[in-house]
């Protein structure tokens, strides 16, 4: 016998909503009996089946277009496509270069030459950082008081995963479902916003100044009941705001009185030249922070640790053990080491010294010529343009690489903007500092210069 989609369904639906649809379908998909391609019902037909009305099925299957479990096919209808994720677009479209620069400032990366060298921090790592059974303790000894030195609040619970954008994964699929709202940056991260496109939750962007998240918009978002907020307290990648107490403080009296956990991406960690801050201070049962290792010790060294609520922590752990189970404890003790050893120390304050006078060298530089940029730590520039593909194009024809804004953003409308990467630039600040400012002014009419 032949089963219809509509049978398959309903023999699925547990919960007569909106949701519970989507979440019969999803599981139709998930053990395979609606297969990609597979042409679904018309809604007013499927509703009839399961007796349901068709605004529930419309706003099913909003959701589930979000997660990109069906697609609208033209005249086919209503079409399966779980299978055909587009992936991680933004992030493909903001770094993805098919030509080498000679300043390369599209990257966000770390500049190498400002990295402790790994392999000899390998080399002085002792014996005995490793028991070898699947079921040790997941952080080696000494790391957790290690961080505490500098954590910015009394954390009760920490994971140690492999980068901050492991945190972010395994917060957003195994504690977000397809049609759970969050709050996101505006501007923000684009593969983050490219992961909570994949696991089908529907963002919120809420615009960030030079003191954090605005509150006026936090509060309207807020009205819609997010599961999550991401934010990033310091160095925000672009925009480089660091969260302010007074703004921290806000922030935290709203959130508190609503169950959204807050999310915090603390990406560039120890290069950071404002100090650390985190709504944990207020919050410490709704937050998870996350401070990253790439951009202060390397991103190869594939670490991040991060705290929060102790069962939340638990739940990440065990959930862990059935995946990559923990982050290797022999590239830990080389973090640790890295963290304890003085010179290790003095090179990752040279590090941050250095950024900062790049970064204040090429702001200044870029004032006086009428640029006025705005955010003040880390490694990149949120630089306003008129015409964001013809400043891409100029800085190019310039031996320039930028990243183009519009990946970074979450919402539409907004000016333009491009992505500067100026913790790259280790001199010649006044030649950078003239082609961006003219970048600025480019427009696609005219064509470069
Ligand atoms: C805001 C932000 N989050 C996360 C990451 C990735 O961090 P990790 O290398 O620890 O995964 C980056 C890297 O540039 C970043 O800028």
């Amino acid at each position: 016998m032949v089963t219809n989609s509509s049978d398959v369904i309903a023999g699925r639906l547990v919960e007569r909503t909106s949701r519970g649809l989507a979440a019969a379908v999803s599981a139709a998909v998930g053990d395979g009996s609606l297969a990609d391609g597979t042409r679904l019902p018309p809604i007013r037909r499927l509703a009839n089946d399961l007796e349901l009305s068709p605004s529930t099925v419309s706003a099913a299957w909003r959701l589930l277009a979000a997660a990109r479990v069906i697609r609208a096919d033209g005249r086919r209808g209503t079409v399966i496509t779980a299978h055909a994720q587009p992936g991680p677009v933004r992030y493909r479209r903001a770094l993805e270069r098919s030509i080498s620069f000679s300043v390369d400032l599209s990257t966000g990366v770390a500049d190498p030459a400002l990295l402790p060298d790994l392999v000899s921090a390998l080399r002085r790592v002792r014996q005995g950082w490793s028991a070898g059974s699947y079921l040790d303790d997941p952080i080696v000894p000494g790391l957790i008081e290690r961080l505490r030195e500098d954590w910015p609040y009394d954390a009760k619970a920490f994971v140690v995963v492999d980068g901050a954008m492991d945190a972010l994964d395994q917060l957003a699929t195994h504690h977000l479902r397809a049609g759970d709202v969050v709050v996101v940056e505006n501007p923000g991260f684009p593969p983050l916003f490219d992961l909570l496109d994949a696991v089908g939750a529907r963002m919120i962007g809420v615009d960030v100044d030079d003191d954090g998240l605005v509150v006026d918009q936090l509060a309207d978002a807020l009205a819609r009941h997010p599961r999550m907020a991401f934010i990033q307290p310091r160095a925000h990648n672009p925009f480089g705001t660091t969260m302010t107490v007074s703004r921290a403080r806000r922030l935290a009296a709203l959130l508190g009185s609503t169950s959204c956990l807050v999310v915090e991406d603390d990406s560039a960690g120890a290069v950071a030249s404002t100090p650390p801050i985190s709504l944990g201070r207020w919050l410490p049962e709704q937050t998870v922070y996350v401070r990253s290792f790439s951009k202060s010790h390397g991103p190869d060294l594939r670490l991040a640790a991060m705290s929060g609520p102790a069962a939340l922590m638990e739940e990440l752990r065990e959930r862990r053990l059935l995946g990559q189970g923990w982050s290797s404890r022999l590239l830990q003790a080389v973090l640790l080491e890295l963290l304890s050893r003085d010179e290790s120390r003095r090179q990752v304050e040279t590090a941050r010294a250095t950024y900062a006078h790049r970064r204040g060298t090429l702001v200044a530089e870029l004032a006086r010529r009428g640029v006025v940029t705005r955010g003040r730590d880390g490694l990149n520039l949120w630089l306003p343009v008129h015409d964001e593909s013809a400043a891409v194009l100029y800085l190019a024809s310039r031996g320039i690489g930028a990243a183009a804004g519009s990946p970074f953003m979450s919402r539409p409308g907004g000016s333009a903007h491009l992505r500067i990467t100026v913790g790259m630039v280790a001199g010649d600040f006044e030649r950078v500092a003239d082609d961006l400012a003219h970048a600025s002014r480019v427009s696609s009419s005219f064509g470069p210069r």
